[in-house]
């Protein structure tokens, strides 16, 4: 642990798993203090117990990031174990697949609950505490799809734009008062998202490899090189930072025409 990150008192949502629980595990290994939101509850708890069980200090906060009084007293929680939260990471999301006309309404409206709405219900919950102490770091989770378009993700594209046009305004709205705003944009991660994917195909090893030959790098990223960039946009190392996409993607995003091996 290096304590690149003491001091802070961090909200990670949909940390129950994956590069969310990735992403609370370093914080906290670093020496923030972790709220650690997400639907699963039992999830949650056991990130917490893995954190404390490793020195950090966690606490486990079950909530619905769409619902707006939830979303309230998570926050109001958080404030009254650690103190003013100080790093927001927006991290939760959901991802119905489809092009347009395959996606149901309500699987649309689903998506911009979740991956927007409530990365704005969170934003407006820890900013007033941000604005009294006249610092604060927040990070929404986008991905390459917010920059590509790519096949069969219509929705979940359309949101993950949505937030680097989110993160840009409200870096210029809050610039001058100590509160950072940027994005992440990973590419295809190796996660049990990934995994689940891969499981319901019928034959998923060409398509790993797919998965792995799409990148520039030559293969999918891990949860720790995600995580890695968060730490850093976390820390007062990117004090000059904000209004930023970072790209985490293997140079997925700017790749040109491709050499055959
Ligand atoms: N896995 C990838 O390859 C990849 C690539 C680019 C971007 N991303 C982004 O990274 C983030 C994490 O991805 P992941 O693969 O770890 O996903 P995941 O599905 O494994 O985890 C998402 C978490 O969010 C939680 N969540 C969903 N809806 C919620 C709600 N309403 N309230 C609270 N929690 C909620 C889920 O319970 C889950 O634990 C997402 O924003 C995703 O879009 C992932």
């Amino acid at each position: 642990m290096s304590g690149r990150l003491r001091g802070k008192v961090a909200l990670v949502t949909g940390a129950a798993r994956g590069i969310g629980k990735g992403i609370a595990t370093r914080f906290a290994l670093e020496g923030a203090a972790v709220g650690v939101v997400d639907l699963q509850a039992e999830a949650c708890q056991a990130v917490v117990n893995e954190i404390e069980a490793a020195g950090g200090k966690a606490v486990a906060l079950a909530a619905d990031i769409t619902d707006e009084g939830q979303v309230e007293s998570l926050v109001r929680r958080a404030e009254g174990v650690f103190g003013t939260v100080t790093v927001l990471v927006n991290n939760a999301a959901v991802m119905p697949a489809g092009a347009v006309h395959e996606t149901a309404a309500a699987d649309f409206d689903r998506c911009v609950a979740v991956n927007l709405r409530g990365t704005f219900l969170m934003c407006r919950a820890v900013i007033p505490g941000m604005l009294e102490v006249g610092q604060g770091s927040i990070i929404h989770m986008s991905s390459v799809t917010g920059i590509l378009g790519l096949p069969g993700l219509a929705a979940y594209s359309a949101t993950k734009a949505g937030l680097q046009g989110l993160a840009r305004a409200m870096s210029t709205d809050y610039a001058r008062r100590g509160i950072r705003v940027n994005c992440v944009a990973p590419g295809t991660i190796d996660s049990p998202m990934l995994h689940d994917f891969l499981a319901a195909q019928q034959n998923p090893e060409p398509l790993r490899q797919q998965f792995d030959a799409m990148h520039p790098i030559g293969r999918v990223g891990q949860i720790d090189e995600v995580a890695s960039v968060f730490v850093f946009l976390a820390s007062d190392e990117a004090s000059f930072v904000t209004g930023a996409t970072y790209t985490v993607d293997g140079g997925l995003s700017v790749k040109g025409e491709q050499p055959q091996d």
